[in-house]
């Protein structure tokens, strides 16, 4: 940065508003070179903070004019600074503010604020885009009603829309046209939206449960209409989802979709206006992947559910973005969950939040859910608000039970509908809707404000004379950047005890009457605890945090026994995988201590046996079973070392899936067979499992270099119809040394090259192959023609997949670092959004050796000696040189 370091912004310093803005008219006349934005704002003293003057923030506009009333007012009457615009001596009893600004969407690089995206106009003003449209106060606790003019060339814009419904609309001169929109709830502005494009739409309806017929439109480029059908069907299931499940009705009479290809994230909730990047709207099964079509369906949950949880009651100001977001987050992992198999959603989402939140929680970015400080509060948008929020939604789910917890959310939304609140008023509501819930609210309030993931210990004893059994456990938190001392935190623990024929055993604490069976919660809030059970027939296998109840790190004394046991008996299916990943990490890093120590690596034939267990039993569950023989990965067993030892635990991984594929040959080959050719394609639960299992059986038998299982590689690859099957064969043999290699990457690329999101996936599978050739590849791919530093897909896909791969990212030497600071540093200029999330991939640095640590920081120093350091940047490299 040139004008000396950036400023924090912090949590207690929040005053509000000197004026509030009721309601705001905007007119945007858009020509190719300039966009002329006029806004009228209708604004009031707010009489509960001293008198002030009125701030508006804005970046990067020109200022055409200013007047309040119909009094134009001259340079002396207002103070116009880069970022702000003041306005002194404004009437008590209000009075309305219009301003002209000239803006350049044309040349918006930054995707923030009004900008293009394959020729079409569109927006994004979440977190602070709406400053980069027109002066105002851009918080979201200043609330108004939008009316909303658009014009432009009607050749060019065929479609104009906005928030609300359409008012009216009509002709200019020049071949120009316009649409007047109004939106009557009150919103901040980072829901405010605009389209401006040459689109087209497939439409359905909606009737909602008292009788609101909602018509629901999906605006895509044309030639991609054939790929809105799964979006909608989503859509409308996510309507009824949340009637039903939280009670909660759409509130207008029209709900627009719209996708772009050029966009910094998944999507954003403009009120009725709903903006998506294309990857979570378009999909056909020859162009998506089962992951692609299940992200959409959360992905188009996960914005509609916004609507109340984030517009009809918002965020006071952005140290309270987990609000709405691990609030959202919660609601769509529900909702996959009862449209999916719960138990492979619950696995997959604790496999995301520990590979990227976790990590997060043990860097040099940590931060609470509720942050106390930000230099730019788009780095904010992450692991830790999101996913880490949404499982403090899910600890007050699992303490009051799923009727406290609704009780709470009608509380919350009978007392803040309208509003812009905080985490603590949702903590209020939970608290004051279940008064008979001998919840300690004041420690559970930790979970927001504390960063960190818990580290839960424990052993059990049982004595056989008195039938009890003892259990201990115990809870340390470790310092975080700016939180050296921590305080133990209230832990829900579900858990149940394994009696020796496998089943439950009946739960009784000492003192109590009657016994529990099945699961019970235990609240653990001690930095050490006992639990005495009485009358316990045999000794026990305690299953602990059963579908992961609480977000900490576990280490329990299980005997690799007692671990084998579990991965069979437990009644919980999470914990049935869990107990097989962690006899898998066990293993894993014992070998790879092996290695470190110069011995060489055995892998044990127990180990090997249970993972024959799990195959046999393919045909029960197929996608539980696919996620079952999956190791844990590179990064997540790094995660479990001081000092990651990158070479040692790809060599161990490699090892051992080796030796399954090798061990297990004929049932992996059954397997995939078993689970071939299911006839017409579909993506219900059932069909997407067997995908899963059959491929991840062929990952075993190449793992292997088997022979068969090449060939079998090569057929599906040719021969499969959907995506999912195409791009799993492509990515084993994109990670493999056969000779059919090249030519099968280069007819994938001739055939979809027209295909962005395809393409993306031809650049992804290239960029995560464990190949040493990989960063060269990756170097290369770069002027590929359908690369484009530009557009974030791309980047995300090619750049952001490399910082992932563990061994080439990592490699001795150091070249991934310099690569990375070198597209950090280009990105910069062009999108400090984007080039930022690229930046997060150092923060872990200290985690690697001395040599790999010297790399590493010669890189992040190159990086912040950047001139024109964007703030976004800054503050990643640093935190993360701190
Ligand atoms: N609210 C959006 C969502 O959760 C994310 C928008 C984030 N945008 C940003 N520039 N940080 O779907
Ligand atoms: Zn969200």
């Amino acid at each position: 940065m040139d004008k000396g370091s950036p400023k924090a912004i912090l949590l207690k310093d929040y005053v509000a508003p000197a004026w509030w803005i009721d309601t705001v008219d905007l007119s945007f006349d858009l020509h190719e070179g300039e966009t002329i934005v006029t806004a009228r704002l209708g604004i009031r003293r707010n009489h509960e903070v001293p008198r002030g003057p009125l701030v508006l923030d804005g970046q990067e506009l020109e200022l055409l004019s200013v007047a309040v009333g119909s009094r134009p007012l001259g340079p002396d009457d207002y103070a116009c600074t880069p970022d702000h615009l003041t306005l002194n001596d404004l009437p008590d009893d209000g009075a309305v503010v219009e301003m002209v600004t000239r803006i350049h969407p044309e040349s918006n690089t930054a995707l923030e604020g009004l900008y293009k995206s394959s020729g079409n106009y569109c927006t994004q003003c979440e977190a602070e885009g709406f400053r980069k449209i027109t002066y105002f106060q851009d918080r979201p606790d200043v609330m108004a009603t939008y009316r909303v003019r658009v014009e432009a060339n009607r050749q060019a814009y065929p479609v104009l829309l906005s928030n609300g419904n359409l008012v009216d609309q009509g002709d200019a001169a020049d071949g120009r046209h316009w649409a007047l929109w109004e939106d009557p709830w009150p919103k901040p502005c980072y829901l405010f939206a605009l389209v401006a494009g040459k689109l087209v739409h497939i439409e359905d309806r909606y009737r909602t449960r008292s009788g609101r017929d909602v018509a629901l439109r999906i605006y895509v480029e044309p030639g991609n209409e054939d790929k809105c059908g799964h979006a909608m069907e989503s859509l409308i299931k996510s309507m009824r989802w949340d009637e039903e499940a939280y009670g909660l009705e759409y509130d207008l009479d029209i709900f627009n979709i719209v996708a772009v290809g050029d966009f910094n994230m998944g999507a954003m909730e403009n009120k009725s206006l709903n903006i998506f990047n294309t990857k979570y709207i378009l999909a056909r099964p020859d162009t998506a992947t089962d992951t692609d079509f299940l992200g959409i369906e959360t992905v188009v949950a996960h914005e509609y559910f916004h609507n109340w949880t984030g517009n009809r009651v918002t965020c006071r100001d952005w140290f309270q973005l987990s609000l709405k977001e691990g609030l959202t987050v919660f609601r769509d992992q529900q909702f996959s969950a009862d449209m999916n198999s719960a138990p492979v959603k619950r696995i997959q989402d604790v496999t995301r939040l520990r590979q990227v939140q976790f990590a997060e929680d043990a860097g040099p970015t940590a931060h609470p859910v509720r942050p106390e400080s930000y230099i730019e509060i788009n780095n904010f948008y992450t692991p830790t608000v999101y996913e880490k929020g949404a499982e403090v939604l899910r600890m007050y789910h699992t303490l009051l039970g799923a009727a406290g917890y609704r009780r709470g959310i009608d509380l919350y939304f009978a007392r803040h509908d309208g509003q812009a609140v905080t985490t603590d008023d949702f903590l209020a509501a939970m608290r004051d809707a279940n008064p008979d819930r001998a919840v300690d609210w004041d420690q559970f309030r930790r979970w927001y404000a504390q960063a960190g993931t818990p580290a839960v210990s424990g052993e059990g004893t049982y004595d056989a004379p008195s039938r009890t059994y003892r259990l201990t456990l115990r809870q340390t938190l470790a310092p975080t950047p700016g939180q050296p001392d921590k305080r133990p935190m209230l832990i829900p623990v579900s858990m149940g005890l394994v009696g020796p024929d496998g089943r439950d055993l009946p739960l009784k604490l000492a003192g109590e009457d009657e016994a529990v069976t099945g699961t019970r919660v235990l609240a653990l809030r001690e930095a050490e605890q006992d639990f005495t059970f009485t009358g316990v027939a045999a000794s026990p296998v305690p299953s602990l945090f059963r579908g992961f109840s609480a977000p900490v790190k576990l280490s329990f004394d299980y005997t690799d026994a007692d671990l084998t046991f579990l991965m069979a008996h437990d009644s919980d299916p999470f914990n049935r995988w869990e107990a097989g990943q962690t006899l898998a990490a066990r293993l894993l890093l014992g070998l790879v201590a092996d290695r470190a120590a110069g011995h060489d690596m055995i892998v044990p034939a127990s180990f090997v046996d249970a993972i024959g267990q799990t195959l046999s039993r393919a045909g029960e569950d197929p996608a539980f079973t696919a996620l079952a023989l999956t190791l844990p990965s590179e990064n997540y067993l790094g995660q479990l070392m001081g000092v990651i030892d990158v070479d040692g635990i790809h060599a161990a991984r490699e090892l051992v899936r080796g030796t399954i594929g090798r061990s297990h040959r004929a049932s992996l080959l059954a397997t995939y067979h078993g689970n071939a050719g299911q006839g017409a394609f579909s993506v219900s639960p059932e069909a997407i499992g067997r995908r899963a299992v059959k491929n991840a059986a062929l990952a075993y038998l190449m793992a292997a270099g088997d022979g068969e299982g090449r060939a079998l590689a090569l057929a599906q690859y040719r021969t499969a119809t959907g995506m999912t099957d195409v791009i799993a064969a492509l990515a084993l043999i994109a990670d493999s040394d056969m000779p059919e290699r090249a030519d099968a990457l280069s007819a994938f690329a001739a055939k979809w090259r027209q295909e962005p999101l395809v393409m993306d996936k031809w650049f992804m599978i290239q960029a995560t192959s464990a190949r040493p050739e990989t960063l060269a590849e990756v170097r290369a791919l770069l002027s590929h023609p359908g690369f484009n530093i530009r557009n974030p897909n791309k980047v995300y896909a090619l750049i952001g997949a490399f910082t992932g791969n563990a061994v080439a990212f990592h490699a001795a030497g150091g070249a991934g670092y310099e690569f990375l600071a070198d597209r950090v540093i280009e990105l910069n200029r062009l999108n400090p959004q984007v080039a930022s999330r690229m930046a997060k991939a150092f923060a872990r640095w200290r985690n690697y050796d001395a040599e790999r640590q010297a790399a590493a920081k010669v890189a992040l120093e190159r990086v912040a000696h950047t001139p024109d350091l964007s703030r976004d940047v800054y503050e990643i490299v640093s935190r993360s040189l701190e």
